[in-house]
């Protein structure tokens, strides 16, 4: 059992779903599940990416799960700060299971990698009521213990495939969510400057100069990450100053 106040109390457990996300989402359209609530399936017959993507999972490998959440009391220009606080909650329950010196990092947004390669990504769907938040669906996909990966996914691994060793997935999930909820406390009780502090300081590639390529016309360009705005733009320095983007403007290349 985790040890968390509040976050996985009510677990619903699946082996198969079409997606957490979107079950959770059906719950909350019923009724008022308890803050914590988790979805979780051992495998998805259309889990949902970032931007109307698939997220491929071989069944019984991974961790699957959507958690909800009602930060009310989270100003709306305030948003990135939840997509922040995840990230980082992801990446500490990733290092703390690696327990290695390998490199763990937040690939902006917040996709967490272990040596450079895609270990979680998150989708956060949100529903508001004029200027706050009626409820938040954490979606989490964690690779754990996957080993093959489709060849159109060059970048993707799972924890066991970057550290040599099969992890107990039921201990990844009480880890998971013991980490997430203090970082969602965390932003709770507003200690906005250290998230953000904290996020940047394990931002991939921050400092150091990379390739990019522009969406909008395929341009590759160097840049080097500076940080991130308040709004979640990324900020990049590049042959013509300090540039900011947004989500899709950019992509990240090897090298
Ligand atoms: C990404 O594209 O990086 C985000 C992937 C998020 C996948 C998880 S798996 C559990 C939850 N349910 C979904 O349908 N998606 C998220």
């Amino acid at each position: 059992m985790a040890n968390t106040l509040f976050t996985g109390k009510v677990y619903h457990h699946f082996e198969v779903l079409a997606s957490t996300n979107a079950y959770a989402q059906a719950l909350l359209s019923k009724n008022k599940p308890a803050e914590g609530t988790v979805v979780r399936a051992d495998s998805q017959s259309a889990g949902q990416g970032q931007f109307g993507s698939r997220w491929e999972s071989a069944p019984g490998k991974n961790l699957l799960l959507s958690i909800i959440y009602y930060p009310s009391w989270l100003p709306l220009d305030r948003q990135f700060y939840l997509s922040m606080a995840v990230g980082l909650g992801v990446y500490d329950a990733a290092k703390l299971t690696i327990h290695s010196p390998a490199p763990v990092n937040i690939k902006w947004p917040n996709d967490v990698y272990v040596n450079s390669r895609k270990v979680a990504g998150i989708l956060i769907q949100a529903s508001l009521s004029g200027p706050v938040y009626n409820n938040a669906t954490i979606g989490i996909g964690l690779n754990v213990n996957q080993l093959e990966f489709d060849k159109v996914l060059p970048n993707a691994s799972s924890l066991a495939r970057e550290i040599g060793v099969e992890f107990n997935l039921e201990e990844v999930e009480n880890t998971l969510f013991e980490c997430i909820e203090a970082r969602y406390l965390q932003l709770k009780a507003g200690q906005h400057t250290a998230i953000k502090m904290q996020y940047e300081a394990v931002l991939y590639r921050k400092g150091r100069s990379g390739r990019y390529k522009l969406t909008a016309n395929g341009e590759i360009f160097e840049g080097t990450i500076l940080g991130t705005t308040e709004a979640g733009h990324l900020l990049m320095e590049t042959f013509s100053g300090v540039t900011s983007f947004d989500l899709k403007e950019i992509q990240f290349l090897p090298g």
